[in-house]
C-alpha cells in the first residue's frame, strides 16, 4: 500500500495494516483508469494521480482502450554525432552531468572514467582535459505514435495486448476489458524503412526468470541524499571503511592528503569525493558510485551532492535508486538550514531531495539524523527533529512506517554498523544500528518479465578490456552474454559481450542489477549516456513532443505558455518549453473543461512539452523509469510529472 505523492487524502488506517499483513504476499493490484498505474488494493484513490477507485469501479468495464501504434520513424542519418558541437548549441544537452565537472566516480570498480581524448570520440568534447561535456541528441528524430481512445483521453487504460503491457501475473484477475490493436511498427534507419513487426507478446526466456545465481546476494541501490555538508559522503566512506572497502594504504594517504590541505575533517569524504574540484571546494558534485555488501543485500551506494546548483546531477544518478538514506545534520541551525534554506527563506535541499526521491517511486526511506556528537547525543534534539521532519515526509506521502530513523555520528563511528557505545547515547537509544536498517529494507519487484530496458546512466572504460561500457541499472528484463541488444539513439544493433557487476564479471544482469555492459559489433562512440540499451523488438520511442500529468511545487512565477523549462527524465536532461495547458485536474484527478492560462503552486494539470532535442521515453504507464519527469527552472525543481502521452508533431 503506498500513498500518492500528490494526494492530500490521509491514508486509512485499514490500508496501512493491511499492508502490514500483506507484505510478504504478492500483492493484488488494480489499474487507474486515468493513468494505469498499477496501485496496490487497498488503495481508495490511485497512487500516482489521485482518481478514486469508485470511478474506475463504475466506468472500468465500459472503457477500453484501442491503441493503434502506426509506428516509429526514426531518422538516424543525422545521429548524435552530427550535432555534438556543444558551443552552437550550448541549452541543447542531453547527458548524464550537467554541471561542468561531469565525471561519474567509480569507488572499487574495475573501470576508468572515460578521459577526454574517449569522450571526444563519443560525440562530446572536453574543455578542460578532466571535463566531459555532455552529449547531444539527435533534433530530427521524430517519432509517429497514434494513439486512438474511444473515451476521451483522460480515460486511458492499458491495452493488455500490448507488446509493453505487464505480462504480471499481479495483474491477473483485473476486472478491465482490454483490447489489442497494435498493428506494426516501422523503424526508418538512414532514410530506409525498416518494418518491423511487433511481436503479439513478449516472452521471456527460461533463463531471465531463473532465481539468482546461487551465492549472489541481491543487488539494492540506496540513494544518499540530504542537505550540503550534512555528512553523506563522509558517512558513505565510513561504511566502506567499516566494512573493509578501503584499504588501509588508502585511508592512510586520504587522512595525510587531507590534513595537507587544511581539510582534515573530510578525510573519510575523500573515498568518495574524488575529483580535484570536489576536494578543493569541500562539496560533492556528482554521484559517487560505490559497492559494499551486508548479510542480506549487495549494497550499490549512491553518494549523491546535496548542494543545490547540483540537484540535476542527483536526479541523473539517484533515479536508479530502490530506496534512499535521508541524511540530516542535527547540529543547531544546520537543521533548520536543510528545511528552510539559507535564511530561512527558500526551501532547503532536505525538503527537495525528499520530494524528489519520492517522484522516483521510492517508498522506503531511513533518515540517518547525523552528527548527533554535535549536540551531545540530545534525544531531545532527535524528537523535534522527527515531529518536523516527520510530518513534511508524511505532505511527500512516505508512509511512517516505510520511514526508519536512525541517530548516529559518522565522525565519531556511533550507531553506524553496531550500537553505539557512549554513554550519552546509549542511555536513551536502544534501536537498530543503521547497518541493520539497511539490511531491514525490502526489494522492490522486479520486472524481469518484460522486455530489456538499460538506461544508460555513464560511458565508461573497462580496465580490462580497454573497451567502452554503458553503465547503468536493468529497469526491465535480462541479458547474458551473447544477447543481442538495440542500442539508442542510434539504432544500431549490437551483441554483449561481456557484463560486469562492481569489479567482477558475471554472465547475467537481470533488472535492478547495476552493471557495465561491453557491447560489440558496435562503434563505442555510438553508446552515449541518456542512451538506451533495449530488445531489439521492442524499441524505446524517441520523441520530442510529450504530454505530461505533473504536480506543480511550491512556485514564484506561475507557468505560461511558453515557459522555458529544462526537462529531466532517466539521465538526460533537455532543453524545453510548455507549449500547451491542457486541464486542471482537481484532488480527484478529474479535467476541467477549460483549460486555465496558467499553472500555479501545488496545482495537477495536464500539459504537453516540447522538447529541443528529441530523448529516449516512455508512457509512464509502459515504463515507470522512462516515463518519470521533473521540471526544472532557475535552479530549482517547479514540477514533477509522469509522461502520459508521448505524441507526433501534428497531434501538437
Ligand atoms: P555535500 O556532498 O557537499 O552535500 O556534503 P556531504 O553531505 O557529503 O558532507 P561531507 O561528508 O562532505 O561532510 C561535511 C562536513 O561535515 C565535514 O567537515 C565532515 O567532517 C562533517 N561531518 C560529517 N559527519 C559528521 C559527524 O557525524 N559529526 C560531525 N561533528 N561532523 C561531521
Ligand atoms: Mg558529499
Amino acid at each position: 500500500c503506498s500513498l500518492s505523492p500528490w494526494s492530500h487524502i490521509m491514508l486509512p488506517l485499514s490500508c496501512i495494516e493491511s499492508s502490514k499483513k500483506s507484505s510478504n504476499t504478492v500483492p493484488v493490484l488494480w489499474k487507474c483508469s486515468m493513468c494505469t498505474f498499477d496501485n496496490h488494493e487497498t488503495m481508495v484513490y490511485c497512487e500516482m494521480c489521485g482518481v478514486f477507485r469508485e470511478s474506475f469501479v463504475k466506468s472500468g468495464k465500459d472503457v477500453s482502450i484501442k491503441e493503434s501504434v502506426n509506428g516509429i520513424s526514426n531518422n538516424s542519418g543525422t545521429s548524435a554525432l552530427s550535432n555534438s558541437d556543444s558551443t552552437k548549441m550550448p541549452a541543447k544537452t542531453s547527458t548524464t552531468n550537467f554541471d561542468g565537472d561531469s565525471e561519474r566516480k567509480y569507488a572499487s570498480t574495475s573501470h576508468d572514467k572515460v578521459n577526454s581524448t574517449q569522450l571526444a570520440s563519443v560525440g562530446s568534447s572536453s574543455s578542460t582535459g578532466k571535463k566531459k561535456q555532455p552529449v547531444i541528441f539527435d533534433n530530427n528524430v521524430p517519432i509517429e505514435r497514434t494513439t486512438q481512445l474511444n473515451a476521451d483521453h483522460f480515460q486511458l487504460k492499458e491495452d493488455q495486448g500490448s507488446s509493453r503491457a505487464s505480462s504480471s501475473a499481479q495483474n491477473k484477475g483485473s476486472m478491465e476489458t482490454l483490447s489489442s490493436d497494435i498493428s506494426q511498427l516501422s523503424i526508418e534507419r538512414n532514410n530506409v524503412n525498416v518494418a518491423q513487426p511487433l511481436p503479439e507478446e513478449y516472452k521471456p526466456e527460461g533463463w531471465m526468470l531463473a532465481d539468482q545465481e546461487s551465492g549472489v546476494l541481491s543487488q539494492l541501490n540506496l540513494a544518499i541524499v540530504g542537505h550540503v555538508d550534512s555528512g553523506k559522503s563522509t558517512l558513505s566512506g565510513r561504511l566502506l571503511h567499516l566494512l573493509g572497502k578501503i584499504s588501509k594504504r588508502d585511508m592512510h594517504k586520504n587522512e595525510k592528503e587531507a590534513k595537507e590541505k587544511g581539510k582534515g575533517s573530510f578525510a573519510y569524504a575523500w573515498a568518495m569525493d574524488e575529483s580535484t574540484e570536489e576536494r578543493a571546494r569541500g562539496i560533492t558534485m556528482t554521484v559517487a558510485v560505490a559497492y559494499l555488501e551486508t548479510k542480506k543485500y549487495r549494497v550499490v551506494l549512491l553518494d549523491s551532492p546535496g548542494h543545490k546548483d547540483f540537484v540535476p546531477n542527483l536526479i541523473s544518478g539517484a533515479t536508479q535508486a530502490d530506496a534512499a538514506i535521508l541524511v540530516v545534520d542535527a547540529s543547531t541551525g544546520s537543521f533548520e538550514s536543510g528545511m528552510d534554506g539559507e535564511g530561512g527563506k527558500s526551501v532547503g535541499q532536505t525538503k527537495e531531495h525528499a520530494q524528489l526521491i519520492r517522484s522516483f517511486g521510492v517508498e522506503q526511506l531511513i533518515v540517518a539524523v547525523n552528527k548527533m556528537d554535535a549536540i551531545g547525543y540530545s534525544k531531545d534534539r532527535l524528537e523535534f527533529i522527527k515531529v518536523r521532519l516527520g510530518s513534511f515526509l508524511r505532505s511527500c506521502n512516505f508512509r511512517d512506517s516505510a520511514v526508519t530513523w536512525i541517530p548516529l555520528s559518522a565522525v565519531e563511528n556511533q550507531n553506524l554498523i553496531k550500537s553505539p557505545s557512549d554513554a550519552r547515547f546509549t542511555s536513551w537509544y536502544q534501536g537498530s544500528c543503521l547497518l541493520d536498517a539497511i539490511d531491514s529494507l525490502q526489494l522492490p519487484s522486479r520486472d524481469v518479465s518484460k522486455p530489456l530496458i538499460l538506461p544508460i546512466c555513464d560511458v565508461i572504460k573497462s580496465q580490462s578490456t580497454g573497451q567502452l561500457a554503458a553503465f547503468g541499472k536493468l529497469e526491465t528484463g535480462a541479458i547474458r552474454n551473447g544477447s543481442k541488444v538495440l542500442v539508442l539513439p542510434c539504432e544500431e544493433v549490437a551483441t554483449v559481450k561481456t557484463i560486469e557487476r562492481d569489479s567482477s564479471s558475471c554472465s547475467i544482469a537481470r533488472a535492478g542489477d547495476n552493471v557495465a555492459v561491453i557491447l560489440q559489433g558496435i562503434d563505442g562512440s555510438r553508446i552515449i549516456p541518456g542512451g538506451i540499451l533495449c530488445h531489439p523488438g521492442f524499441p524505446v520511442p524517441v520523441a520530442n513532443y510529450l504530454e505530461l500529468k505533473i504536480r506543480v511545487l511550491d512556485i514564484a512565477i506561475p507557468i505560461l505558455i511558453g515557459y522555458q523549462v529544462e526537462f529531466h527524465i532517466h539521465h538526460v536532461k533537455e532543453a524545453a518549453r510548455v507549449t500547451k495547458i491542457v486541464a486542471l485536474l482537481d484532488k480527484t484527478g478529474k479535467p476541467s473543461k477549460t483549460a486555465p492560462r496558467f499553472l500555479k503552486s501545488k496545482q495537477n494539470a495536464v500539459v504537453q512539452v516540447t522538447l529541443d532535442q528529441a530523448v529516449c521515453v516512455e508512457e509512464f504507464s509502459k515504463c515507470r523509469a522512462l516515463g518519470r519527469a521533473f521540471l526544472r527552472s532557475s535552479g530549482s525543481t517547479i514540477a514533477v510529472g509522469i509522461v502520459t502521452k508521448i505524441m507526433r508533431q501534428d497531434q501538437h
